[in-house]
């Protein structure tokens, strides 16, 4: 009998935490569903060279009324049968506008708030309508953020968008014990990793977020963590038969 394959939707895959967990999680077997708005072709030679089949969905996440269309036409592309495994990271984020609540343009803000917390939160709605009565292992990981927990000046939008994923996974995860076949659900925090959002981070002015300094010394200080090996550990986490659901976990609980 041929081993039922695994398929692995990403939101953010072009660059950073995303692409890291697409490369450690591509082997042959795997089905990798790719979401973000620029060009992947070059990343997807490299993960189809480690096995993996891989399909690209271009889309921006602020569109968040076209989210519910996706997941169905990523659905469909999946074969019941076929299938052992369904997961979704919800790994896309952005930190920008950076600064005090009321600065910065409507828009902006808006932008911000669909990204972090409305784009993930319909994502795994979605998901969970489509594949509830799905009798497969079925994971959910929300990335989240130590700035969940604590509040940064400048970081309004973030803190609070990072807050809402981790209280939407402890809610859904309790949800889901109720059902016949659950969909696991969990927020990691993967700490200040070296990708282009902690580049973001340091170039902002100290009016704007008064900690800046910090991030900068933690950088030259290279206290920073390692993209590359954090998504290693996580996605063995993802595939391990022991799932935290409903818990939020942080990168020095794995
Ligand atoms: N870096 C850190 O220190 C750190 C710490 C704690 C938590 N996190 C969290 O880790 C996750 C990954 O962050 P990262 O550091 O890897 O960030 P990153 O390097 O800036 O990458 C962000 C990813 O999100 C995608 N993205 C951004 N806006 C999008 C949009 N409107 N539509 C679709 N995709 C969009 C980008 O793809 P495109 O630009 O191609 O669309 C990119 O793939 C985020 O949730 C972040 O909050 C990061």
């Amino acid at each position: 009998m041929t081993p039922r394959e695994k398929h692995i939707i990403i939101t953010g895959a072009s660059r950073g935490f995303g692409r890291d967990l697409a490369m450690h999680m591509a082997e042959s077997g795997t089905v990798l569903h790719l979401i973000a708005r620029s060009d992947m072709s070059a990343l997807v030679h490299e993960l189809e060279a480690r096995g993996a089949e891989v399909r690209t969905w271009k889309q921006d996440l602020t569109q968040t009324a076209e989210l519910h269309d996706l997941i169905s036409r990523i659905a469909e592309s999946i074969s019941k049968q076929d299938t052992g495994f369904l997961g979704l990271v919800n790994n896309a984020g952005m930190i920008d506008p950076v600064g005090p609540a009321g600065k910065y343009s409507y828009d902006a803000y808006k932008s911000n708030l669909e990204i972090n917390f409305v784009a993930p939160i319909l994502l795994t709605h979605a998901f969970i309508q489509h594949f509830q009565d799905w009798d497969v292992v079925k994971r959910v990981i929300m990335i989240s953020s130590g700035a969940s927990k604590k509040p940064y000046h400048g970081w309004s939008h973030y803190c609070s968008t990072k807050a809402g994923v981790d209280m939407f996974s402890r809610t859904a995860g309790i949800e889901q014990t109720k059902q016949r076949h659950p969909v696991e659900i969990m927020a990691f925090n993967p700490g200040r990793i070296a990708t282009d959002m902690q580049k973001t981070i340091r170039e902002t002015s100290e009016e704007d977020f008064p900690m800046v300094h910090d991030f900068i010394s933690a950088w030259k200080e290279g206290v920073i963590g390692d993209s590359r090996e954090v998504a290693g550990r996580l996605s063995r986490l993802m595939l391990a038969e022991f799932f935290p659901s409903g818990e939020i976990l942080s990168h020095r609980d794995i």
